[in-house]
């Protein structure tokens, strides 16, 4: 076994996570069923001082603040990619090899992480992020040092449009690269899974690149990667040539665009899950957005939205009315759209219940979707852009609204790869709980996708987990922005940090 505060393993020099890729199943032979992590074989985590398990599924208002913690020496087993037993050691070894045995393998091959005094939680989730563009923006910072907003920027014809420019003369295999540079840094700090809009291309041919660019990223791994449509993120330069002076004939060409010719060609192909649009004063109204969204609902793909980002915009509300998934950004949300959100999370939650009065306007959404907004903050937003309020997050936990956080990466407003960095963010600046901000990045992240398969360690989900070097969940956001993951496993997969040692607990 390791020594403490150490992972020690039995073949030095080698990196497990170079095999993903490959296919689990029985190939792996000789003796004790193979070598420390061939596919195939089991893995059991060992040794943590604290194992944060998130079990219980999304939260909201008070129990927001619950990680679920497990009984001290509480292991975790993983077998082809999910996760087995969250139980005592010897008890969880011992479900491992049963179910080793019982798909005719070799009971004893099994690898152990000793998490030595480590905290094991579920693998991080990023449910908001705009990972694929060429470029850069810092010329920007300086310009908003300088005085002037972002939507100025952005009006003058750069900010997001700078980079349409330069993400459209991209390659696909300079996208990838991109993209596979800065899921390795977020995998680094403990994300497995990513979500990731378009809405660099702003023209359908470019918009279908970056959703293939993105399902391909997730098809290699070892992050999983959640593609999201967001052709309505801005207009793009030709149509706002093809209607000089008028820039709100402009805006709408291209939602009829959107609507008439990106939509239908993205939902062809199935590379979506869901579609975004910016909503936002300037930039999208919530009548543009309404209409873009109830296309893409009738597409299949689920729907959210970049809510409220800078000034309230009916984005919050809107999110409310149509049950989407996630409102996100909320920097500055009214008093009715918060209302809103707070209403559809109770109905979601008891819907022939306590919500009369506003069972009539929610009774499409929640019979829709059955489940709340969850509302995704962005903190390193108004923090990058040196605005003074950040998102109203105690005001949405005390609505009883589940709160999820994510790093919004993008070139413009927050190049943030680091969900823990995020985290101190939101404990700083919001004044959430550690426990609270472990929540928002792990099951209410999850949820904010629409995905029940993660976010927890509990029997049956992915086998997504982070060993970070410290005793207690509550000193993850703590060390502010010192990277504390130890050892990171996807799919039941040590792909960072530690190796591993052979031998389970009860062969
Ligand atoms: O989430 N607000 C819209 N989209 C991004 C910023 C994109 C950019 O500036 O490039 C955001 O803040
Ligand atoms: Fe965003």
């Amino acid at each position: 076994m390791a020594g403490p505060g150490e992972l020690s393993g039995a073949r030095p020099g080698e990196r497990h996570g170079e095999r993903h890729g490959e296919r689990h199943g029985n190939g792996a032979r000789g003796r004790r069923g193979g070598r420390p992590g061939d596919p195939g074989r089991g893995l059991l985590v060992v040794g943590a001082a604290e194992v944060a398990t998130l079990a219980g599924g999304p939260r909201r208002g008070a129990a927001q603040a619950d990680p679920a913690i497990a009984p001290p020496g509480t292991a975790i087993a993983c077998l082809d990619g999910r996760i087995v037993a969250v139980a005592p050691a010897a008890e969880a070894s011992e479900a491992l090899a049963a179910a080793l045995e019982a798909g005719g393998r070799d009971p004893r091959a099994i690898d152990v992480l000793d998490a030595a005094g480590a905290t094991v939680t579920p693998g991080l989730v990023d449910a908001h992020t705009h990972l694929l563009f060429a470029g850069s923006r810092e010329d920007e910072v300086a310009m908003r040092a300088r005085g002037a907003t972002y939507l100025e920027i952005l009006a003058g014809g750069g900010g997001i449009l700078s980079t349409v420019r330069a993400t459209r003369a991209a390659s696909d295999a300079a996208l990838l690269a991109h993209g596979r540079r800065w899921l390795a840094r977020m995998l680094q700090t403990g994300t497995t899974t990513v979500e990731a809009k378009s809405g660099y291309g702003l023209d359908t041919a470019t918009e279908l690149r970056l959703l293939a660019v993105a399902g391909r990223l997730g098809a290699e791994g070892p992050v999983d990667v959640v593609p999201t449509f967001l052709g309505a993120h801005a207009v793009p330069p030709e149509v706002r040539a093809a209607h000089p002076g008028d820039p709100d004939a402009a805006t709408e060409a291209y939602v009829a665009a959107v609507i008439g010719e990106q939509l239908p060609a993205v939902a062809a192909q199935g590379i979506a899950r869901s579609c975004d649009v910016f909503c936002e004063s300037g930039v999208f109204s919530a009548d543009q957005a309404r209409r873009i969204l109830l296309a893409a609902r009738a597409h299949g793909l689920e729907i959210r939205l970049h809510a409220d980002e800078l000034a309230p915009s009916g984005g919050a509300e809107l999110a409310a009315e149509l049950g989407a998934l996630s409102a996100d950004h909320l920097g500055a949300p009214s008093a009715a759209g918060i209302a809103a959100l707070a209403r559809a999370a109770a109905a979601s939650a008891d819907p022939a219940g306590s919500a009369a009065p506003a069972r009539a306007a929610l009774a499409r959404a929640a019979a829709w979707s059955g489940r709340p907004v969850v509302a995704v903050l962005l903190p390193t937003v108004p923090w990058f852009l040196g605005l003074a309020a950040p998102e109203p997050a105690r005001e949405l936990i005390e609505a009883g609204i589940p709160v999820a956080l994510a790093t919004d990466f993008n070139p413009g407003t927050s190049p943030v790869t680091s969900l823990p960095l995020v985290m101190t963010a939101a404990v700083l600046m919001l004044r959430l709980d550690p426990a609270e901000a472990l929540v928002a990045t792990t099951v209410n992240a999850a949820a904010a996708l629409g995905l029940a398969d993660r976010g927890a360690l509990v029997p049956g989900l992915r086998a997504d987990l982070v060993a970070w070097d410290v005793p207690t969940h509550a000193q993850v956001p703590y060390w502010a922005g010192t990277n504390l993951a130890r050892a990171v496993v996807v799919g039941g997969r040590l792909v960072v940090g530690a190796r591993l040692v052979a031998g389970g607990m009860a062969g």
